[in-house]
């Protein structure tokens, strides 16, 4: 529906001269029972309308017939009819109408074309359009939201996945150090197995040699110089405390790689479980430890930690936040750097602070880091949704978070999760 034609409705207008009681019997017709008042046009003008409700006041009253009934209908008309030209929009003149019809339960109102009579608009039949207009307005817009919603949430997980990208990167990179090393003390150990091996077979034969008479001497002793100038070689090449050192790290190094994969599994849960019984401290040790990538040799980073109640959250939520704070804080850092991490309980609330003293945050900035694609960093190094997930995470969690900042001097943000969620 685009204008107000589509309300039209032609009707013969009646002529001014028309008699009133000839009009009071054109409304009682079935065909004119929609209709609250009449057009009255001369020469094809509109010069006014007669409503139904006039024309029985005026029948219906005290000798109404009688005196009135042969008077024409210009005297009772409304000679002020609302006029609206036919090409209006139709909300255009839906305002137009509400604003300046005067009877609009007793009166309709005239449409024009080039100011010639055209047709009669219903109130009713404006509300209905109106009506019908809005809910095709109302499933676009609910289409539109649904939409929006979708992309938000793809947008959402495409962030995810481009960090969680960032971090399998950095994570493998930590892997490779202790693997690279285990590998290498495993290729001694073997070198050093097959040496002790073959010491192993040259100790038989001189053992079977012992216990044959009929060796000769000459024989033996060959033997016996073999077995000495191996065993030498061995004690030179592999001392037991060099050995054991080896063993040692490779156990060390094994550690550090079944650490790093276990503290990832909690990262790499892609779900939104809700898990009783956390403990942010071990959160956080896990953020660190999956991003010591990007913080190692640039950044000292200091452990605050206090006693903390167990807290009921998605870990892997949790966690994503954690990493966003700390590797913002590594990025504002220039140079080498100090982030500190405290946890502190009130009882109600697990704090967890995350300062750093890197270029801090401009305060025209301040309001707006939330923002979704807000971002400082260049194209293709921040997509500026970190901290509008992080600020969805933590809202999600019934908790709030704070950021405090002075440029020059470092960034503080605070999150606090309340420890009795009902998340
Ligand atoms: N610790 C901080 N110090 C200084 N500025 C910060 C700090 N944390 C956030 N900001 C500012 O807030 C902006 C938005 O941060 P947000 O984490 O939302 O996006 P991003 O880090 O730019 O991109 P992404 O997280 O997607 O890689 C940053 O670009 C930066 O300007
Ligand atoms: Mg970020």
């Amino acid at each position: 529906m685009e204008n107000i034609a589509e309300l039209s409705v032609a009707v013969e207008p009646l002529s001014p001269d028309i008699t009133i009681m000839d009009v009071g019997d054109m409304f009682l017709e079935r065909t004119y029972d929609r209709f609250l008042s009449l057009p009255v046009v001369r020469d094809g003008q509109p010069v006014g309308t007669i409503s139904r409700y006039n024309v029985q006041k005026i029948l219906m009253g005290r000798y109404g017939r009688e005196l009135q009934g042969a008077k024409s209908v210009e005297r009772f008309m409304n000679a002020a009819p609302l006029m609206v030209a036919v090409d209006r929009p139709v909300e255009e003149a839906s305002r137009h109408i509400t604003r300046n019809i005067a009877f609009p339960i007793t009166e309709d109102f005239i449409i024009t074309d080039g100011g010639d009579y055209h047709g009669v608009g219903f109130v009713i039949n404006l509300l209905r359009g109106l009506e019908d207009r809005l809910v095709v307005k109302n499933q676009s817009l609910e289409q539109s939201f649904t939409k929006l919603k979708a992309s938000q949430s793809q947008l959402v997980q495409s962030e995810k996945m481009a960090s969680l990208g960032q971090m399998v990167a950095g994570v493998a990179h930590e892997i490779n150090t202790p693997l690279g090393y285990v590998q290498n003390n495993l290729e001694m150990a073997h070198a050093a197995y097959d040496q002790l091996a073959r010491l192993n077979e040259e100790y038989e034969q001189l053992m079977t040699m012992l216990q044959s008479p009929e060796v000769e001497e000459i024989a033996m002793q060959m033997q016996f110089a073999e077995v000495e100038e191996m065993r030498a070689d061995f004690a030179n090449a592999f001392s037991r405390d060099e050995m054991q050192g080896l063993f040692s790290d490779t156990l060390y190094g094994l550690r550090q790689i079944s650490e790093i994969v276990s503290n990832l599994k909690n990262f790499s849960r892609l779900d939104q479980a809700v898990v009783s019984n956390i403990d942010l401290n071990q959160c956080v040790e896990s953020t660190l430890v999956i991003a010591n990538n990007l913080i190692k040799n640039k950044v000292e980073v200091i452990r605050d930690f206090g006693v903390l109640p167990k807290v009921s959250c998605a870990p892997s939520q949790i966690n994503q936040v954690l990493l966003n704070l700390v590797s913002n804080a590594v990025h504002a850092i220039e140079g080498r750097g100090r982030i500190m991490i405290s946890t502190v309980s009130d009882g109600q609330y697990v704090h967890i602070i995350v300062k750093d003293n890197g270029k801090g945050i401009a305060a025209e900035h301040l309001s707006k880091i939330f923002d979704p694609f807000f971002t400082t960093k260049p194209v293709g190094e921040g997509t500026g949704l970190g901290l509008s997930i992080t600020f969805k995470i933590i809202r999600d969690h019934q908790g709030y978070i704070r950021v405090k900042s002075r440029v020059g001097k470092g960034t503080a943000f605070c999150v606090s999760l309340p420890i009795v969620g009902q998340f």
